[in-house]
């Protein structure tokens, strides 16, 4: 991997912490009251690729939780085995940081997020469910499928957070999400997005949260 790469791949983790806190700011509250209530805050990060996002989600959620002793779990799913082998090297196992306070653990799968109910071991009642650069486009009917198994994997209060790559394939993944029983509280277009070399496709270019309609 080239320094350049590298170095890009950072930046666009600052960038993607920063929106994270945008998008959840008039919302934080009602997360914050509920990881305060758990002994261990769970993110399940689907489609998550070599999932490089896994220590800003985990830190991310361990400041919303704001216990020193905080134990955040994060779990990872993605079809393709080769990144999950990446991310699993990287990030897997229990880990504990001298500048961060409580315990980080990362687990990840290889498996089709469209089946999730097939993976019992998984559990539910997530805290935070995550889909960088969910790929709507790329599949709508399984992309439908994910989402519902994504909102059914959220417990009470839980959220979902979505990031897109581009302005279209965003719009229809909220209608989607919307019309399967997710109820948008904000969605950001990322004024810091990296442009990428196909036109109109951006890294983290928008970002939406979600909580479950109430049924
Ligand atoms: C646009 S990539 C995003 C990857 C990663 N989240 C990122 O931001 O770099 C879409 C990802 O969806 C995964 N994917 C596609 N269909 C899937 C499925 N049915 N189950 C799990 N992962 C799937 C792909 O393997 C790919 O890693």
């Amino acid at each position: 991997m080239s320094q350049n790469y590298l170095a890009e791949t950072e930046e666009d983790l600052t960038r993607l912490r920063k929106i994270l806190c945008k998008v959840t700011r008039d919302d934080a509250d009602t997360v914050r009251r509920r990881l305060a209530k758990r002994d261990e805050a769970r993110v399940l990060d689907i489609a998550c690729g070599d999932c490089r996002e896994a220590e800003v989600l985990t830190d991310f959620i361990a400041e919303l939780k704001g216990r020193s002793n905080a134990a955040i779990k994060l779990t990872g799913i993605d079809v393709r085995a080769r990144e999950i082998a990446d991310a699993q090297r990287r990030y897997g196992g229990k880990k504990e940081f001298k500048d961060r306070p409580g315990t980080r653990e990362c687990e990840f799968m290889t498996g089709d997020a469209s089946k999730l109910d097939e993976h019992g071991e998984m559990g539910d009642d997530f805290d935070l469910v995550f889909m960088r650069h969910q790929n709507y486009w790329n599949g709508a009917k399984t992309w439908e499928k994910i989402y519902d198994q994504a909102l059914t994997k959220l417990g009470d209060d839980g959220r979902l957070i979505i990031t897109s790559y581009f302005d279209k394939e965003h719009e229809l993944a909220l209608e989607a999400i919307q019309r399967l029983g997710g109820e948008l509280i904000q969605t950001e277009f990322n004024s810091e997005t990296r442009e990428l070399k196909t036109e109109g496709k951006s890294v983290d270019r928008h970002v939406a949260i979600f909580r479950r309609k109430e049924d």
